[in-house]
């Protein structure tokens, strides 16, 4: 028997530990027997280059910023993401439109508008994972781990991303996972709520 596919997104501000946890999400559904794919936005793709230089060289215009994500994720949806749903794949991404929402939403860009655009093209997911954190929390473990907060993530703007985030969490398909605790004790919880969201699409 073939497993349906199944399509789960992992969002939240720089340092909540999001790329972690999609590599230990893998790993547990790789253990039961699952084929998994692992993608990240902005993707390595020429639209997503673009946009990890700008975040050190300087950004692009609010609008040039979205088109870009727009671009970038049509062309991630169409090679990547859509096939392997298709072909019966887990697919794990760090990082979708919800991004787009949170980040050029701080631009001054409207959320509800920049989700509609990409819902014309983007699949729902069937799980979204918010991963949520105190921005101060979150600025102190990126500090830790020896990175500077790119240009995306300047400390001002990061409340309202959170803010967007979390306006999200009564959509059916959305989970907030507290990120304070350690990065086991976060990933039980990232365990328990996939089971328990899998068991009700199954049931
Ligand atoms: P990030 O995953 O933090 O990349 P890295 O691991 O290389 O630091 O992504 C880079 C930035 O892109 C991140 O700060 C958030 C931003 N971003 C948007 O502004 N809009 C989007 O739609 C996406 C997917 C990301």
């Amino acid at each position: 028997m073939t497993s349906s596919g199944l399509f789960i997104v992992i969002e939240g501000i720089d340092g909540t530990g999001k790329s972690t946890q999609v590599k230990r999400l893998s790993d547990w559904f790789t253990n039961q027997g699952r084929e998994v794919v692992i993608s990240r936005e902005p993707t390595d793709g020429p639209w997503g280059r673009i946009l990890r230089e700008s975040a050190a060289t300087g950004r692009l215009s609010a609008d040039d910023e979205l088109q870009h994500f727009l671009h970038d994720r049509r062309q991630h949806v169409d090679e990547l993401i859509k096939p392997a749903i298709a072909a019966g794949k887990v697919v794990i991404l760090d990082r979708y439109y919800f991004s787009s929402m949170a980040y050029q939403g701080v631009r001054g860009l409207d959320p509800s508008e920049i989700r509609r655009k990409n819902e014309e093209f983007a699949p729902v997911p069937d799980l979204l994972l918010i991963m949520d954190l105190d921005v101060e929390k979150a600025m102190q473990r990126i500090g830790e781990r020896g990175d500077i907060a790119n240009e995306f993530e300047k400390r001002e703007n990061l409340q309202h991303c959170r803010e967007v985030f979390l306006s999200l969490k009564d959509e059916t398909y959305a989970r907030v996972i507290n990120s304070s605790g350690s990065l086991d004790e976060v990933t039980d919880q990232v365990r328990h709520v996939v089971s328990l969201a899998l068991e009700q699409t199954t049931k």
